[in-house]
């Protein structure tokens, strides 16, 4: 078979675009066989690019039906010819250009292709695996289209509204030191400075805070971050943020930002969203749902241990979880529910029998309290032994939080609260200034060692760590967290004290934030910001439950690129130029 040149032939149309008003019109599409079906007498093309498919016809006799006969998925083909109607009884509404067809009397062919390791079909059954092995293929399907498409289309969104607002786009380095964000750094060795290491960005945190500094009010970037760290369904070794910052603002200016922004995005998507968001400060998102990420689509946890404090050990909470509309459970699912908690600490009270017979009076109470119906599924959670951490009482709202999801995912099917199509953003603020790191035997910074303090805590600082709360706030959607931000610290002596905090000596600081406790001297206004993870927002969109499906070429939990075989072994000579050696044993 002879390939054609594409020469000086122009598209007219995409395949994505024919309607009845264009018939009689002649039309040149380019694009990717998508089916062909050979009745014989006439050869159907179903001719596929992003923008849709476009029924292609070869009838008998032409020069161009004995070409059609030669090809198979996905050649790559232009077609010119004649927009037809098609009779009533062909009319596929399926497509968007259902009612017409190109009847084509010339073709070019242009490329051929081997056959794909599997079809162009949303529901294929095929491992991630080869989708990743073959990721350009992968992303023809059409639900991969659809997230690219969406995903550029939410950048674009996130670039104009942010502009209307006001804030200026700049670009900070990829080549850098080290940013404290608690994960591993990826490092690049210096050629020129052999032994010395810059590290790639876990965010441009310091950065932005510089350009407060210097006073670029109003900053937004949307930038690829780079952390080595454990990978999840919804993290990536390289992954990209929405990351802004803003001189003299309070939380509210933030999140005055942020709503707009997250109101136009969604429409984008096609989803109306309700801003005000609702607020809770972490302590409260603990209580009611034992997760500073709650999924608010399922009902929140109610703490009754003032009604029975017999059930409750060591002054510790009683929290009542209450999952609408489940109906009878077996006894075998009563015993796995059961265990789901005793695994996690808890005692769990699962028989509403018993707990009637023992609490005659109470019950009544507690089911006004969550506002029970009938058919719901009521269960009480108290911790099953010693009070344990920091923060005691967070251990059992955080065991009793991940029955309560179980429970949710697991009768999901019943209750159907968890549509992906329900949108419930909301604000966590006021976080925990510090968490208690078990391996180091020291507090961490919660968020990072930028964020302030509240006001009312500072005493706390070194008094009550454990009780210190920051000016830090994180925007969930779903029981996703989107984005973190805080309100900085833009003083040297209070970064100082924060960093003693930590840990840091003085001159551990010095080396390795001089530049920015220096920065802080010169003038540094009170700034904020935040960064929403711009890959978890458009999963959500994309209703995908995992980040991959959003980025066109993702890496394995593995941090591998299957497709390009990265990481690779690298020569010696290029080891040898950066005065580099493995140690022995190790593959170079
Ligand atoms: P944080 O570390 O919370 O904050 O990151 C902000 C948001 O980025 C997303 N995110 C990720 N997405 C995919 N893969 C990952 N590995 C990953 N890690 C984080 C999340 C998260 O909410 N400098 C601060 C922000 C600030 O204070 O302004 C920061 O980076 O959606």
């Amino acid at each position: 078979m002879t390939l054609d040149f594409l020469g000086d032939l122009k598209r007219t149309h995409t395949c994505g675009q024919l309607r009845p008003a264009d018939a009689g019109s002649r039309v040149v599409l380019m694009g990717w066989v998508h089916r062909r079906r050979d009745l014989g007498g006439v050869i159907f093309i179903h001719l596929r690019d992003r923008e849709g498919v476009t029924q292609a016809v070869f009838r008998q006799g032409s020069e161009a039906h004995t070409r059609a006969e030669d090809l198979r998925s996905e050649y790559v083909i232009a077609v010119e010819g004649e927009v037809e109607l098609r009779s009533p009884d062909t009319i596929n509404l399926n497509l968007p250009t259902g009612e017409v067809e190109v009847v084509v009397d010339r073709i070019w062919i242009l490329n051929d292709s081997r056959t794909p390791p599997f079809p162009m079909e949303d529901e294929v059954n095929v491992s991630e695996e080869a989708r990743l092995k073959y990721r350009y293929v992968d992303l023809r399907r059409p639900r991969m289209q659809r997230n690219i498409m969406l995903r550029s289309k939410v950048s674009f969104a996130v670039r104009e509204e942010l502009y209307s607002q006001g804030f200026l786009e700049i670009e900070t380095p990829f080549m850098t030191r080290s940013t404290p964000e608690g994960a591993r750094d990826y490092l690049v060795p210096s050629r020129l400075q052999p032994g010395s290491f810059y590290a790639l960005p876990q965010s441009p945190q310091i950065f932005k805070q510089l350009l407060m500094v210097s006073g670029f009010d109003k900053y937004f970037q949307i930038v690829r971050c780079f952390r080595d760290e454990d990978l999840r369904a919804d993290r990536q070794p390289e992954f990209t943020q929405i990351d802004l910052e803003m001189s003299f603002p309070q939380m509210e200016t933030i999140f005055a930002v942020i709503e707009p922004l997250m109101r136009r995005v969604c429409k984008e998507a096609g989803f109306a969203v309700e801003t005000p968001f609702t607020r809770l400060t972490y302590a409260e998102a603990m209580r009611y749902y034992g997760s500073d990420k709650p999924d608010r689509r399922v009902p929140p946890m109610h703490s009754v241990e003032d009604l029975i404090p017999d059930l409750s050990a060591n002054g510790l909470p009683l929290l009542a979880i209450h999952i609408p509309k489940v109906g009878v459970i077996s006894r075998k699912e009563r015993d796995d529910l059961k265990a789901f908690g005793t695994e996690r600490g808890l005692r769990v009270f699962d028989d509403p029998k018993r707990l009637e017979r023992d609490f005659p009076e109470i019950m009544p109470k507690i089911r006004d309290r969550v506002g029970f119906a009938e058919d719901d599924l009521l269960i009480l959670a108290s911790w099953g032994g010693e009070p344990k951490g920091q923060r005691p009482e967070e251990t059992v709202y955080q065991a009793s939080g991940q029955l309560r999801m179980y429970l949710a995912q697991k009768y999901n099917d019943r209750h159907k609260l968890l549509d992906p199509r329900r949108f419930e953003f909301l604000w966590v603020t006021d976080f925990p200034m510090f968490e208690w790191d078990e391996e180091e035997n020291r507090w961490m910074a919660a968020h990072h060692p930028f964020t302030s303090v509240l006001d009312e805590d500072v005493e706390k600082l070194t008094a009550n760590p454990a009780r210190c709360r920051a000016k830090s706030y994180d925007l969930v959607l779903n029981g996703v967290e989107l984005g973190s931000g805080s309100i900085r610290i833009h003083q040297r002596e209070m970064q100082q004290k924060v960093f003693a905090a930590l840990g840091f000596t003085e001159d551990e600081a010095k080396r390795r934030f001089g530049f920015l406790l220096d920065a802080l001297e010169y003038g540094a206004p009170p700034h904020g910001g935040i960064a929403l993870g711009l890959d978890r927002l458009v999963m959500i969109l994309c209703e995908e439950t995992s980040i991959r499906d959003v980025i066109p070429f993702p890496k394995t939990a593995k941090a591998a690129d299957l497709m390009c075989e990265a990481p690779s072994p690298v020569p010696e000579r290029l080891l040898r130029d950066l005065g580099l050696s493995l140690r022995k044993g190790e593959k170079s």
